[in-house]
């Protein structure tokens, strides 16, 4: 989740830069760079210093030779390689003329490399990114100029990308492009900005473009031009901003708990990127377990709090089913504490948006000095779980702000479901064509929550309609039932309405005592094979006077005989559908909390990191 910003024609380029990048370093953490580019001289600085490191840069910069007038700059969350100065962008080629910037992941980096050292090229980071530059060096070898070059290199990338890239060979010109992670351009008078998020220029372009997938764009002072991969032309769209820099932050939204809830289907992609080898094993490139290790693994302990603990709960089903291992969720809290049995052949897996939950990570700290193998799900690079973990898978869902967590549970579903499947890869549970069928689905579930986020405004229309009702309980069976604990959770948290989630069939073991009109019951309805026990359920709340709203598929036409209200989410493959399904929830508490006047992005009495027991 990196941040770019490049500048062609500029007075005052190293200032731009610095000052672009300052609002871009929320985006990553790792280290900073830029790089200066004018006839036959490329300059460059590079800082690793955590989040000192746009500071760091600073300082270098006082260094640079005044009179560029062009040049790119680059805020890293490390994907591939460690957060050193090495890996930190912008990379240049083995002239040193060539410079790139680079968000996003290049899936088959790995044969790309070993092509381009065969043909003699010497790489110096341990990235992804990095064979962007020399594969442009090879094309600027052949004849090309730089925004032919790039078309070229990027005919044999696979993966995400914003680029921008220079040469001091053809200076004052930067060729950006982009395929799923975001880049925008934006224009002044003798002066052509990019960037991946339209903050780092606000205060210096007057007009701005969204630059879509698969075009690529070449930057002059004069202004620019957009081709796609083919070299056609095309016209990108203008962007109508007249937001100030709060808003901007927010992406045009109103709070960043609508912009993190429509960014779930990127989210979901980033987590899934480059997790497949080209003989189909799955892998995870920051995982260093090894194979053998995975293997001997007897038992799967999961901690965690709060929606982390959901995600959790959502792998139990997914690991127990695929892996055929025996699954324990605990509340990372409770464990620490009760004298937890670890056995030889016990992996604990610790979840954690912030890695920083200090429930998490005593509840995994306890777990090491008991003799565990322990692997960290963190979404924040270098963070405590990800340091005292063995080893970490990251979600890469980029920044969450809201305090409430929203995009943070699909990409954590994601990752662990594919650990799931690598899980069951290993221990040969399932076979290669049932994997590589239900990779492929997971792959496709970003669309699916698109869908679910198109029908924002019926979610709202419901939400307000409901809005006087006080007390609500969220069932589900299966994978509903924690995706239902998480729909409570969102509720309780943001619109401070009571809220209980609840498995659908222990209902009639106590709470359907507190059922009578007035109460709502929000039913997770989705799994049609476990379909039948719940509609019984909601005939027997519903005679007793409950409201019933239900999240069904769009093809169910049962579920109108006994629900009040249906909010509609496109069907999956039922271990899937906690990421579809969570998203009417997440609409639904969202609009409730909206509607009551609730600050939805900083809840009373919570915190985004709690690192008090
Ligand atoms: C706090 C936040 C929640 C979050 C929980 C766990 O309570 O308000 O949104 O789910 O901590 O956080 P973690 O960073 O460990 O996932």
């Amino acid at each position: 989740m990196c941040g770019i910003i490049g500048v062609v024609g500029d007075t005052d380029t190293v200032s731009t830069l610095l000052s672009g990048l300052e609002r871009l370093e929320y985006r990553g953490y790792d280290s900073a760079g830029v790089a200066l580019v004018r006839p036959g001289e490329t300059w460059r600085a590079r800082c690793a210093d955590g989040t000192e490191s746009v500071a760091a840069l600073r300082r270098a910069c006082d260094e640079a030779p005044a009179g560029f007038r062009s040049g790119i700059g680059h805020t890293r969350w490390a994907t591939h390689g460690a957060p050193e100065a090495i890996n930190a962008h912008p990379h240049l080629d083995c002239s040193g003329h060539v410079a790139i910037i680079h968000n996003g992941i290049i899936e088959n980096h790995t044969e790309l490399q070993e092509g381009l050292e065969a043909r003699g090229h010497v790489f110096t980071s341990v990235t992804d990114s990095e064979v962007l530059a020399h594969l442009i060096e090879e094309a600027r070898g052949r004849g090309l100029d730089l925004l032919d070059a790039v078309r070229d290199a990027l005919g044999v990338v696979r993966g995400a990308f914003a680029l921008a890239a220079m040469d001091a060979t053809e200076s004052d010109v930067i060729v950006a492009a982009r395929r799923i992670s975001p880049l925008v351009v934006g224009t002044a008078a003798g002066v052509t900005y990019l960037a991946s998020d339209v903050p780092a220029i606000l205060d210096r372009a007057s007009a701005f473009y969204a630059v879509n997938d698969d075009e690529v764009v070449r930057l002059g002072p004069e202004g620019f031009r957009a081709v796609d991969l083919e070299g056609a032309p095309v016209r990108l769209r203008q962007l109508a901003i007249d937001w100030d820099l709060e808003t901007a932050e927010k992406g045009g939204h109103d709070d960043f708990m609508t912009k993190e809830i429509l960014e779930q289907p990127d989210a979901l992609r980033a987590t899934l990127l480059d997790r497949r080898r080209p003989d189909g094993s799955i892998t995870f490139d920051e995982l260093r377990v090894s194979d053998d290790e995975l293997r001997a693994v007897k038992r799967v302990v999961l901690v965690a709090a709060g929606t982390s603990h959901h995600a959790a709960l959502v792998a139990k089903y997914a690991i127990e089913r695929w892996a055929r291992l025996s699954v324990e969720v605990d509340i990372a809290s409770e464990y620490r504490y009760r004298d937890p049995v670890v056995e030889v052949g016990t992996l604990v897996i610790g979840v954690s948006q912030s890695g920083e939950t200090i429930d998490t990570i005593q509840a995994v700290r306890e777990a090491k000095r008991r003799g565990a193998r322990v692997v960290g799900i963190a979404n924040i690079v270098d963070s405590s779980l990800a340091r005292e973990a063995d080893a970490v898978i990251y979600t890469r869902a980029g920044l969450e702000v809201s305090v409430a967590s929203t995009k943070s549970f699909v990409a954590q579903v994601a990752a662990l479901e594919l650990l799931a499947l690598r899980l069951a890869q290993l221990r040969q549970t399932l076979a290669e064509s049932e994997i590589d069928a239900l990779v492929r689905g997971l792959g496709a579930v970003g669309t699916l929550v698109e869908k679910a986020l198109g029908r924002r405004d019926e979610v709202a229309a419901l939400a307000l309609a409901l809005l006087d009702a006080r007390d609500f309980f969220f069932l589900g069976r299966h994978v509903g039932f924690p995706t239902a604990l998480e729909g409570a959770l969102k509720l309780k948290e943001i619109s401070y309405r009571h809220a209980e989630g609840y498995p659908a069939g222990e209902l009639k073991h106590g709470p359907l005592a507190l059922i009578e009109p007035g109460v709502v019951v929000v039913a997770v309805a989705t799994d049609l094979a476990l379909h039948e026990k719940l509609l019984s359920n909601l005939a027997e709340v519903k005679a007793r006077g409950a409201t019933v709203v239900a999240v069904a598929t769009d093809d169910d036409e049962t579920i109108d005989s006994v629900a009040d209200y249906v909010l509609r989410v496109p069907a999956t493959e039922p271990m899937f559908s906690p990421m579809v399904d969570v998203v009417a929830l997440q609409l639904f508490a969202y609009a409730m909390a909206r509607g009551l006047g609730r600050n939805v992005d900083r809840p009373r009495n919570l915190a985004k990191t709690v690192t008090v027991e």
